[in-house]
């Protein structure tokens, strides 16, 4: 369906056309004076010179070719020149009823779906989730369902950190704790036990004592150093320690992520793409890509036109190790392979940009990627605490995910309670669902590049540009189609009706701008203007509730037509807080 700011520039480039006019000049946008216009287009003022003739001249005869169009209910030339639009409401009626036929209100898809991949969530196995990976979690998840919305093939992959030094650590320390385990036995051949030889408390234990430890003492990191080596070259009995580490960790890390209502495609990790690394590094080698610097192999991807030094990227180190530069390269090499996308989008800390810079410039220059694939990073700021420093506990140390879950489901928990809305049996889980919504809205409303401030009473307020505020919208809407269809009504086979004032007319042209919207966030990839329409919406919409007698309304059909806006305006809302990755309770 087309988007109506389409529609209006057809009419307006015809009526220009007409006129004897350049319909290039017929560009149509919002208006910035919504109390003089709906829509504003400005052509003629451009026009003015080209023609040698003034504006306003230009203007009249414009507008007077509109005098027959359905769309507008007026058009007036203002001086110097500008040309003020109002739609008609039967126009908008139609338009908006058109739409609710729609299953998705009026979006199109792709005509060409392309096959994305969504690297996002980026957790290192076995250290606890932190506040660091939940705008990863939380963007990547609203990222992935926007590109799904569209129609594209989209593959959501966590990108696992499970093969780096915090694996020889756990290793190094389970040794010296349990040497009796057959893991550490040379001459074991017989099968490894099944069950892990730790819990995963025990495990987020394990990794910070081991790591404390090896800062002092240098005997130990070397063993840690040794152990990760022995790992990545494929010592059987690490192998099975590093497995059980992944079933617990893996296990642990899928209940915290489905709390976020976060679910990936493919649970991957660094450790699968190390079967691919040989290979390419041979062809780097052979076919002239690659060089020594110093002992290490690195491809050069400084370019002419940069002002400031790219290093190059490295690929082994001079003791033959594979770095986080290698790793991403072969993960490139697996998913070409596997998938053969035509794009890879990184949704990673923005302090990681030059070895995506580095990264995406190989693989372009080496041919791991073709030439038209799109490699994008998507680089996300710093969540701070109040103090406008990284976000801490209370004590100073690294906030735990769940820990701030907590503390932000026990504030949203006494205001539910305060409310007595909801039954005391149901509040606990009515907390979790509007929890959730106040940490992704707070994070998701600000472009993902910023760093932004995590402030708690802000965030669960039921009032302002909050999540909290968006479900309470919804949560009205509900109640209101509830009491209708309580008392007889039927939410079935009615029909939105040309507005009968103002604050109707508003939501309306609010509602209508969903599919644009939409296409804006989809190729803009911002996720923050998805929160920033629902937020005028919201707005629009309770002005319209509190001026206007919805359900005493005497005249059924207006009351239907009140009705069946309700219904359309919550389909929008809902679905685009579903493509922010969280929903609306029932009552709160
Ligand atoms: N595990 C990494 C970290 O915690 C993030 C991984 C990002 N993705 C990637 N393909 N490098 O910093």
């Amino acid at each position: 369906m087309k988007t109506l700011l389409d529609l209006i520039s057809i009419e307006m480039r015809e009526a220009f056309r007409s006129a004897g006019y350049d319909e290039e000049l017929a560009k149509v946008t919002l208006s910035n004076r919504p109390d003089l216009c709906e829509y504003q287009c400005n052509g003629a003022m451009a026009g003015a010179k080209k023609y040698k003739k003034a504006p306003f001249m230009i203007a009249e005869e414009v507008v007077a070719g509109l005098k027959d169009s359905a769309c507008f209910e007026s058009a007036e030339v203002v001086k110097p020149g500008f040309i003020n639009l109002k739609l008609a409401p039967e126009y908008v009626a139609r338009y908006l009823n058109d739409m609710a036929k729609e299953e998705k209100l009026g979006v199109e898809e792709e005509e060409n779906p392309r096959t994305v991949i969504i690297d996002y969530g980026g957790p290192n196995v076995a250290k606890p989730l932190h506040v660091g990976h939940l705008r990863s979690a939380i963007i990547g998840e609203s990222v992935k369902r926007i590109m799904r919305y569209k129609g594209n093939k989209v593959i959501g992959d966590i990108h696992l950190g499970d093969w780096g030094y915090q694996m020889g650590l756990i290793i190094t320390e389970l040794k010296k704790r349990r040497p009796d385990l057959p893991y550490f036995d040379e001459s074991f051949e017989g099968e490894y036990p099944k069950e892990a030889p730790f819990t995963i408390s025990e495990l987020e234990e394990i990794y910070p004592t081991a790591s404390a430890y090896a800062k002092e003492h240098e005997d130990y990191r070397e063993e840690a150093l040794h152990a990760t080596y022995l790992l990545q070259n494929g010592y059987r009995g690490y192998r099975a320690i590093w497995n059980h580490i992944m079933n617990v960790s893996v296990t642990d890390l899928k209940k915290n992520y489905e709390k976020l209502n976060v679910e990936f495609d493919l649970w991957k990790g660094e450790a699968d793409a190390q079967q691919y690394i040989r290979d390419m590094v041979e062809r780097l080698k052979s076919e002239g890509y690659a060089r020594y610097d110093e002992g290490a192999l690195v491809v050069d991807v400084q370019e002419e036109t940069d002002n400031k030094e790219v290093p190059p990227c490295m690929i082994l180190k001079s003791d033959g190790a594979a770095l986080y530069d290698t790793t991403d390269l072969a993960t490139l090499v697996e998913r070409e392979q596997d998938y053969h996308p035509d794009e890879v989008i990184y949704v990673v800390d923005k302090r990681q940009e030059l070895h995506f810079i580095q990264v995406f410039r190989c693989a372009k220059k080496t041919g791991i990627v073709r030439p038209e694939t799109e490699l994008k990073f998507l680089g996300f700021g710093t969540m701070n605490g109040k103090d406008g420093k990284p976000f801490k506990t209370r004590e100073g140390g690294v906030m735990r995910l769940e820990n701030l879950i907590r503390e932000i489901d026990e504030e949203m928990y006494k205001k539910i309670i305060d409310n007595r809305t909801v039954e005391e049996e149901d509040a606990k889980k009515t907390a979790e669902t509007v929890g959730l919504a106040a940490i992704k809205y707070g994070d998701l409303s600000n472009q993902a590049s910023k760093d932004y401030i995590f402030d708690v009473d802000r965030f669960t307020s039921f009032e302002g540009n909050t999540g909290p505020y968006i479900l309470y919208t919804i949560v009205r809407i509900k109640s209101i189609l509830n009491k209708y269809t309580e008392n007889g009504g039927s939410l079935e086979n009615i029909c939105i009706t040309p507005a009968a004032d103002a604050y109707e007319k508003s939501l309306m042209l609010q509602v209508l701008k969903f599919n644009d919207v939409i296409n804006t966030v989809y190729s803009e990839t911002a996720p923050h203007k998805i929160c920033a329409y629902i937020y005028e919406l919201a707005n629009e919409f309770n002005k319209f509730y509190h001026e206007t007698k919805i359900l005493s309304e005497e005249d059924e059909e207006k009351k239907a037509g009140y009705i069946a806006l309700l219904v359309l305006a919550k389909r929008v809302l809902e679905t685009c807080i579903d493509l922010l990755g969280f929903e609306a309770p029932e009552r709160m």
